[in-house]
């Protein structure tokens, strides 16, 4: 294969079509960092508000580590996988604490950052420091890099097994490349617009005359998918609890799926349980109180990586019984709610709650 017309290709194609995005105007490391750790499981439109949103409040790295744990989590409110937020936190203050506040330059530094892989260091790398210091360019691999190359190639394989074979294809595209910064982008570019999962737009590729699966007909069989077994659907129950005109919220552990954000309380419905059923007995096992439902809200439906909920939320009122829960809990007023971040779920439970309190 002759990397470098691939190459050639690819990078005219950026220059021409690439889209204009707030991240692709700034070297800052920092910046660059937020928007990779932002788009590892988010696509383009949906972090573009928070990205604006996060690099106003938080600035710089110094800001960021010197911020409240719940203010960065506030901050990622919806954009889901919070881990990423609690990682970006904790590594600010790395970066302030063995750096001297000066976003690391050097590949193993910045690997060693919480939720920092291979592939987003590389991009960090590549898009912040290549352009004066070519020594920085490297390759990059996320989802969609993966599909291009398992395509224009028709690499076999999946998981760790097609990342092996993937990561030198990459590494000889930036050694054929000059313009790395360039490469990166257009790779990316060309995963998310063009060579999507379904139905990719082969006709509009860059890539048409160079592709091994569109001139064998097989884009569909590359990347080989994984078999996964159905996700499963649970049916959540869980109460608005309220006592003297205040409702009742709850902060999930630390660890654990959407660690740190504040829920009303709730869970799984068992067998042969009535959602009703369901309500009361989480609140009584989770809180130790005991209520009285009373009307339903719309149930929710939200999908999680691995499993999807519907959740039934009622109205309740207080009966007897003080919380008592390891958890931090509070009750506070429905106009206060905004102060905490909630799972995107809850979202249209606690604007309701808001809307009903003004
Ligand atoms: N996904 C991950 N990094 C990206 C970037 N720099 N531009 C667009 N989408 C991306």
């Amino acid at each position: 294969v002759e990397y470098s017309i691939v190459t050639h290709a690819l990078i005219a194609w950026y220059k021409a079509c690439g889209r204009v995005l707030p991240w692709r105007q700034t070297h800052d490391p920092y910046a660059v960092w937020v928007s990779e750790v932002m788009l590892q499981q988010t696509q383009v439109t949906t972090v573009l508000p928070y990205y604006a949103r996060f690099l106003q409040q938080f600035p710089t790295v110094q800001a960021l580590a010197a911020a409240p744990l719940a203010a960065v989590l506030k901050q990622w409110e919806g954009l889901g996988y919070y881990t990423r937020g609690r990682n970006l936190h904790k590594a600010a203050q790395q970066i302030v604490s063995e750096h001297n506040g000066v976003f690391p330059g050097e590949f193993e530094a910045v690997m060693a950052l919480p939720g920092v892989g291979r592939s987003t260091a590389g991009a960090i790398l590549t898009f912040a420091f290549s352009p004066v210091d070519k020594s920085k360019a490297h390759p990059i691999l996320d989802g969609n890099v993966k599909r291009v190359l398992a395509r224009l190639f028709c690499i076999d394989g999946t998981g760790p097994a097609l990342e092996k074979a993937l990561w030198p294809l990459a590494q000889a595209l930036v050694d054929a490349a000059e313009d790395v910064y360039s490469l990166n982008q257009a790779l990316m570019e060309l995963g998310a617009t063009h060579c999507k999962r379904s139905d990719p737009h082969c006709l509009l590729c860059p890539l048409k005359a160079h592709c091994q699966a569109y001139a064998t007909s097989q884009t569909g069989i590359y990347p080989h998918k994984v078999k996964r077994p159905p996700t499963p659907h649970y049916a959540i129950a869980g109460a608005v609890i309220w006592k003297n005109n205040q409702v009742y919220i709850q902060q999930r552990p630390e660890s654990g799926l959407l660690g740190g954000l504040w829920e009303f309380p709730g869970g799984k419905q068992e067998a042969d349980e009535t959602l009703e059923q369901t309500a009361v007995r989480e609140v009584q096992e989770e809180t130790g109180m005991t209520i009285k439902l009373g009307n339903a809200f719309t149930p929710i439906d939200h999908a999680y990586t691995h499993f999807k909920i519907t959740l039934h939320m009622f109205n309740a009122t207080w009966l007897s019984g003080d919380a008592n829960t390891n958890q931090p809990f509070v009750w506070v007023n429905p106009a206060q709610l905004n102060d905490y971040a909630f799972p995107k779920a809850n979202g249209v439970i606690v604007k309701a709650l808001m809307a009903s309190s003004t």
